[in-house]
């Protein structure tokens, strides 16, 4: 070991170097995967390096294969392919494009960010299972239009809410994300993008009957102008006044509708709190028919466009010990944890009854 040991490195050990890349990695990815690597990993030969690894390795293995359209058509590659899904290797499609011959087709590398977020997924082994769980999210800011060039909208990047749908994903389960704001929709994830308040609940009305729960952490504009003006508003001399009219409550609407009993329906809501945030969210949780509210203390201005959050759950019990402070991508595993033992300790007291 030498002076400065970093568990997280690998080091070449010329003796038995497979072993020991088969025995360190946490997922193998293989991007890009050619028909000649998918061919011999699906028929057992250990030819170099890195078939032998992957024979080797006990470790998650994900395939982003790249190649010549018609070679990846071609049925004995897609044979191959289907062989290693049948041994549990996860598989991230190429997409279509033009290709490094010059044909256009498809054969391409799926996109880096997406084959990223697939080995985020694959090696996610420490959340708890929501395999079938059907999950809604909402996340990111609303904005409405007050003319063709000016809108209200606020400070909400959608971060939390679309790092909550990744590791939902990443517990396995099929998440549904509707989403505004500008951030990239995560891979693997059924994602609707829309605009106003009224665009999000529409969509997220459509969806609601067929999920099992939903977390609620977009930031929907309470208010939206009366009128929208088809033509730039022109500067006046005298006070100008805006007329804003409610928007509905998404969640309050979900509540609404909430299936109870044995199949119900979880709902879960956030509440951003400058002042008397526990008081506030135990308000909502019961106003909005919630299972539970995070809240997010934003005194501390540390919740928009910030790395690191805290978020305190609030159930009908009280206030729990806080999650965090902890980067958004962490603290998404930490609430859906959280969220997941709650659920398995609902369902079974449910069943003792
Ligand atoms: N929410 C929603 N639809 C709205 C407003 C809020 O679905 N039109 C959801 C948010 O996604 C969040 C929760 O309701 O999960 C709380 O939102 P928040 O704005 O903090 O609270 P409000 O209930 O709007 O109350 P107030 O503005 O008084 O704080």
């Amino acid at each position: 070991m030498g002076a400065n040991p970093d568990q997280n490195e690998w080091r070449p050990n010329p003796r038995v170097e497979h072993i020991e890349l088969a025995r360190w990695a946490d997922v193998v990815a293989v991007a890009p995967a050619t028909a000649n690597m998918l061919g011999q990993a699906a028929n057992g030969l250990a030819g170099d390096l890195l078939a032998t690894l992957l024979l080797a390795t006990k470790a998650p293995i994900l395939w982003a294969p790249a190649m010549n359209a018609a070679m990846w058509e071609h049925p004995a590659v897609q044979a191959n392919f289907e062989r290693l899904k049948s041994f549990g290797h996860k598989m991230i499609e190429p997409s279509m494009g033009m290709l490094a011959c010059g044909e256009e087709g498809a054969g391409k590398l799926a996109d880096i960010e997406d084959i990223a977020d697939a080995i985020r997924a694959v090696g996610s082994e420490r959340l708890p299972s929501l395999t079938g769980k059907k999950v809604l999210v909402t996340a990111g800011p609303t904005r409405e239009d007050l003319d063709p060039v000016r809108l209200l909208t606020n400070r909400s990047t959608g971060e939390m809410g679309i790092e909550i749908a990744r590791a939902l994903r990443d517990a396995g389960a099929e998440v549904h994300l509707v989403v505004g704001g500008d951030l990239a929709a995560p891979y693997g994830i059924e994602t609707a993008r829309v605009r106003t308040a009224e665009a999000m609940m529409a969509a997220c009305s459509a969806l609601w009957p067929g999920m099992d729960g939903c977390i609620a952490a977009a930031a929907v504009a309470d208010q939206r102008p009366q009128e929208i003006a088809l033509e730039k508003v022109k500067k006046g001399d005298g006070p100008e006044n805006l007329v804003l009219v409610r928007t509905q409550d998404i969640l309050l609407n979900l509540g609404m509708q909430k299936r109870v009993g044995q199949k119900g329906q979880w709902l879960v809501g956030f509440a951003a709190e400058s002042e008397h945030h526990l008081e506030n969210a135990s308000a909502k949780l019961a106003k909005k028919k919630l299972d539970a509210v995070f809240v997010n203390d934003i005194s501390t201005g540390k919740a928009f466009g910030h790395q690191d959050n805290t978020l305190t759950p609030v159930i009908a019990e009280g206030p729990q010990a806080p999650l965090g402070p902890l980067p958004k991508g962490q603290l998404a595993q930490a609430l859906v944890v959280w969220w997941a033992e709650w659920l398995g300790s609902k369902y079974r007291a449910s069943d003792e009854h």
